[in-house]
């Protein structure tokens, strides 16, 4: 995506950019729209990759997870009195294609259980950093009803991440080396 930028290394904004904290928000919110239904797609495949049953369950429930945190965004959208909208968001279509890539360099089992997991974590840590800065924005925009529904799909994030840390100290990593 080529981006316009000025001869001083300034990037010239478009027409409709933001120039309130609360368009910024929304903007945010279009893309993680964007990146959560793109996940309901992938995380099936990534959970039919995996060898091990317990990372395949982990999958299967956060994939559970993500389809409610789709429809907490319309609910985030609603309590703004907007429409739910999705923009592509080159950060995750880029670590969804990251996953697949790995799958294909990896053999199944251990090792490709290890790659599904490092692929999953990134994700999860960019959610973890969006949903995050979006609970500021909310916050400070004193919008109750999107802070709490951003601040509970964090938390699931967060449990995700951490759960995913447990089970590759606990066997995965272990059995890939
Ligand atoms: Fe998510
Ligand atoms: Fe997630």
């Amino acid at each position: 995506m080529a981006k316009k930028t000025t001869a001083n290394g300034k990037i010239k904004p478009k027409a409709d950019a933001a120039d309130q904290l609360k368009d910024f928000m929304v903007d945010g919110m279009k893309d993680l729209y964007w990146a959560e239904k793109a996940l309901v797609k992938a995380l099936p495949k990534m959970s039919k990759n995996a060898t091990s049953k317990t990372l395949k369950a982990s999958i299967d429930a956060h994939l559970k997870e993500t389809k409610t945190q789709v429809t907490r965004l319309e609910d985030a959208f609603k309590s703004l009195k907007l429409k739910p909208e999705a923009v592509k968001c080159d950060a995750m279509d880029g670590l969804i294609k990251e996953a697949e890539g790995i799958m294909e360099e990896t053999e199944p089992g251990a090792v490709r259980d290890a790659a599904i997991i490092a692929a999953s974590q990134k994700v999860e840590h960019y959610e973890i950093a969006s949903y995050g800065t979006l609970a500021t924005y909310a916050k400070l925009l004193k919008n109750k009803e999107a802070l709490n529904l951003f601040l509970e799909t964090l938390k699931e994030e967060k449990t995700c991440d951490k759960d995913l840390t447990k089970l590759a100290k606990s066997e995965i990593n272990l059995k890939a080396k």
